[in-house]
């Protein structure tokens, strides 16, 4: 969950390094430090809250080098405090860590240096880690990180300097991502590409089980068991400007606003002559798809959703059992899941730690496996091996919201898909639901041009501190959604119920102070939410109403509405969802909230 940056070459590392900690905040903000490493001389510097402060804190110090480390936390062991902040040092100095991860043996560890009187200056996890390591040095680095992750356990990053060594620094990956880079006398690494992207888009994904040297020669590669591997660099097609907020006041409204563009490339040569067409990119045959008796989606957060509108339209027109779970429920359930079942992973980053567990197990079951992820060098996309990419580019704000469109997309179209193959999506149908697919760009920014509207709506609802968000059928998971990105921006209390549960329960909450924002498209169960949202107005409840445009029922129930083009009741989360996001957007940005750093989050959930 935290960022880390590393840097050797010809240049002042510690602003390249603090570039790449900017780039990184999403995955954690709340305290950062640098190592620089002049010669044989290491300086540090840390600090409580975010890089600005770092960075603040590091123009008025002499700090040098041209060899740097830094790290923006996200705290999972130990407080928010300058002590708990990494770079983390061994008590003579010779070892200099930062760390992502959770190391999960280290109070044990702990015990072993305390009987021996170290005394440890921090909280964290990390700490024993640098104190294990310097430990087990004599003079050959690599073999005191083999020794030190063999006694390891968790799930760890490391980036790390030796004091006595000023030409290199050394990577180790089991569980959370790193990303090495090397041109022209330089080598970098980072938790995420995007860190990388300034530089070189010749990346090296480290695999599991991996130790890195970097210098100016470049990178060489090695296994936990010492033997050196080939250090394969691959080229990625995102370019730093994607990387930027450009004239936006956030990375969330740019990426709100891209949503349109998103889906161009997401369909883009996947719908051909009328018809969906994934054969060049679904892994298995026809033959394969017509035995598959089961189809599973798994993930987490937002992805989960788009998982479960496609396990909606997969009951429509797979014929499949179709079971959407969380990650963190499927990893630990007791799920049938055979070679009869193809076992759909989702995951914007690809990196999220729950549901890299649970495609492991999938796999162990004998599942057929496909990852569906925005980044297809990701450890889901190594670990699953056949992926259907979501071509949203790199996605900064941690609310997620243009992958949650791709995801729709690809999702969508993979289901249909697997309906054709089945023969249970006629041919009538498809061409119908690949005609609308192909408008819904223009639909969608269609939406995205009345956000102003949005805005208006949202400052009506500033001083309320709940709401309560319905749907039926496919626009459950929207309004589940809409909840989502309310609560992580805003931290007003939003929950999701499907409006057939009203009456079972939340209904007891409601009354003039409690909105209930209802996703009411145009479809065949349009008039049963009608009379949730009618029941909801008999309690007092204000009520916000995302509809079908031209829809004049609604507005006699709505204080406020927000009005979507027509298209497929199968297609109506891709514009549903539009408004909610906005609205989630505005709230926030009125109530004067962090929108692209929401307190407590992080973009990429890498530890369990
Ligand atoms: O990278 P992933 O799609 O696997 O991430 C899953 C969730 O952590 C993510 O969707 C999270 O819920 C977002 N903050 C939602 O905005």
């Amino acid at each position: 969950m935290c960022g880390i940056m590393g840097y050797i070459g010809s240049r002042d590392a510690a602003g390249i390094v603090i570039k790449g900690l900017e780039c990184l905040e999403y995955r954690g903000y709340d305290s950062a430090g640098i190592a620089l490493a002049e010669g044989h001389k290491i300086g540090i510097s840390k600090c409580v809250g975010s890089v600005a402060n770092l960075k603040a804190q590091l123009e008025k110090c002499s700090l040098n080098g041209k060899m740097g480390i830094g790290h923006t936390r996200w705290a999972t062991h130990g407080g928010v405090t300058r002590e708990n902040a990494h770079p983390h040092v061994d008590p003579d100095g010779r070892v200099v860590l930062i760390h992502n991860g959770i190391i999960e043996n280290f109070h044990e560890l702990g015990e072993e240096f305390a009987q021996k009187g170290v005394r440890f200056a921090s909280e964290t996890d990390t700490e024993v880690a640098a104190f294990l390591i310097s430990s087990l040095y004599r003079d050959d680095p690599l073999l005191a990180i083999r020794e030190a992750c063999a006694r390891l356990r968790g799930a760890f990053a490391f980036v790390i300097l030796f004091a006595d060594i000023a030409d290199r620094y050394y990577c180790v990956r089991k569980g959370p991502s790193l990303v090495l880079g090397a041109a022209g006398g330089e080598a970098f690494c980072a938790s995420d590409v995007t860190a990388l992207l300034p530089y070189t888009n010749n990346v090296l994904f480290m695999e599991d089980e991996e130790i890195a040297e970097l210098s100016a020669e470049g990178i060489s590669l090695y296994g936990f068991d010492g033997a050196r591997k080939e250090a394969r660099l691959h080229l990625v097609d995102w370019d730093a400007s994607m990387t930027s907020k450009g004239m936006y006041p956030h990375f969330m409204l740019k990426e709100i606003e891209e949503q349109g563009n998103v889906l161009r490339r997401t369909l883009a040569g996947r719908l051909e002559g009328g018809v969906i067409n994934l054969s060049a990119e679904f892994p298995f045959s026809d033959e394969d798809a017509r035995l598959f008796r089961r189809i599973h989606f798994v993930a987490c957060g937002t992805s989960c959703h788009a998982s479960a509108v496609a396990g909606r339209l997969a009951d429509r027109y797979t014929g499949l059992d179709v079971r959407v779970e969380a990650a963190s429920e499927y990893r630990y359930g007791n799920v049938v899941c055979d070679e009869g079942t193809l076992a759909v992973f989702v995951s914007q980053s690809g990196e999220t730690a729950d549901t890299l567990a649970a495609a492991r197990l999938a796999r162990i079951k004998g599942a057929r496996c496909l990852a569906v992820t925005n980044v297809v060098s990701s450890s889901l996309g190594r670990e699953v091996g056949a992926v259907l990419e979501l071509r949203a580019g790199p996605e900064i704000g941690v609310a997620a919201t243009k992958t949650f469109m791709g995801q729709l997309a690809a999702l969508t179209l993979l289901t249909l898909w697997i309906g054709k193959q089945k023969g249970f999506l006629v041919p009538q149908k498809e061409k119908r639901l690949c005609a609308e697919m192909a408008r819904l760009p223009l639909k969608v920014e269609d939406i995205l041009a009345q956000g102003e509207d949005v805005r208006k709506i949202a400052e009506r609802y500033q001083d309320l501190s709940a709401f309560l968000f319905i749907g039926r059928g496919i626009s459950y998971p929207v309004a589940m959604e809409g909840a989502l990105k309310l609560k992580e921006i805003s931290y007003v209390h939003a929950e999701a119920h499907a409006a057939g549960e009203m009456k079972h329960g939340p209904i007891a909450l409601l009354d003039k102070r409690m909105p209930v924002v209802a996703v009411a498209p145009r479809d065949g169960i349009y008039e049963k939410t009608l009379s949730s949202i009618q029941e909801s107005r008999a309690r007092k409840a204000p009520i916000i109403t995302v509809a079908s445009r031209g829809d004049k029922d609604i507005r006699r129930f709505s204080d406020d509405g927000f009005f979507v083009p027509e298209t497929e009741e199968e297609l109506t989360p891709f514009l549903t969802v539009i408004p909610l996001q906005l609205f989630a957007y505005h709230l926030a940005s009125i109530l004067g909230r962090e929108i692209d750093r929401p307190r407590n989050l992080a973009k990429s959930v890498t530890v369990e």
